[in-house]
């Protein structure tokens, strides 16, 4: 990636004002996680690699990232929040990123609790880590992972057994895209959601992403283990749980889980 393209199209005050950048990394959500004990990272520290070897997916999936081709971006912020209200941050994440796929006429679905999703298939996901005491955040690392320029022969080939499940910018808009371009459009959306944070607090993104919420109101059926909870789609809440009205009408508290439909 062409660095000073992309800070060259980066429009913030806080978010990405430091730019950490890497040919190749195990994760940048591990890196960042890790020397961010001995580094004093400024709140907004971005860190982007061109590629990771052991990219991370939620519930220890693998994030496939090949080199030149996608983004693979983590952020610093230092919120001051508790820890059970951090799952805010990946609702904050899924609206820049629903905004910025708009901005390239994608038409996105975002999905509970991470899923950025066109037509069912997977565009770009969101992994939100956080290091605190005491009842304290000391950091939180949003790891947003997206398909940019990846083909659908690459998908096809180095993805076979979830092939038909994966896309890209490249395959939805039959040309590439660029990554510099992109990645700052990103990056300034997620500025103009954070500063909404700290002036609004987390029920103001909370009402931002449930209106981009795609299921909202709609039958769905979330599988949590063995566990399956069927209903229909009412709200999450500032913890990040979600609550499903089952057939009885009552309401269902569901914690975790991926939705199958
Ligand atoms: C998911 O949908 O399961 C979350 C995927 C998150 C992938 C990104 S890529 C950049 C960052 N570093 C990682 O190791 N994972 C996240």
């Amino acid at each position: 990636m062409n660095l000073s393209e992309l800070k060259k199209n980066i429009k913030t005050s806080i978010v990405g004002r430091d730019i950490l950048y890497f040919d190749e990394l195990e994760s940048t959500n591990s890196y960042l996680y890790e020397s961010a004990l001995e580094n004093d990272y400024k709140d907004g520290t971005v860190l982007i690699s061109d590629s990771q070897s052991k990219g991370k997916g939620r519930l220890k999936r693998t994030w496939i990232s090949p080199k030149g081709a996608n983004l693979y971006m983590s952020l610093l912020l230092r919120p001051g929040i508790k820890p059970e209200h951090a799952s805010i941050f990946t609702f904050l994440a899924s609206c820049a990123l629903k905004d910025t796929f708009d901005h390239y006429g994608v038409d996105c679905e975002i999905k509970w609790p991470n899923d950025i999703l066109v037509e069912n298939k997977k565009i770009a996901g969101v992994l939100t880590e956080l290091r605190y005491s005491a009842n304290k955040v000391k950091y939180i690392i949003i790891g947003i992972g997206v398909n940019i320029n990846m083909s659908r022969d690459f998908i096809r080939k180095s993805m076979s057994s979830i092939h038909g499940k994966v896309t890209s910018m490249e395959c939805e808009l039959g040309a590439s895209v660029e990554r510099e371009l992109f990645s700052a459009e990103l990056i300034n959306n997620i500025e103009r959601f954070y500063l909404k944070f700290l002036n609004h607090g987390n029920k103001a993104i909370l009402s931002d992403w449930t209106k981009r919420w795609h299921s909202k109101g709609k039958k769905i059926e979330v599988r949590d283990g063995n566990k399956i909870y069927k209903g229909v789609a009412d709200s999450v809440d500032e913890n990040g749980f979600l609550y499903i009205r089952n057939a009885n009408g009552d309401l269902v508290k569901v914690v975790t889980g991926d939705i199958i439909f």
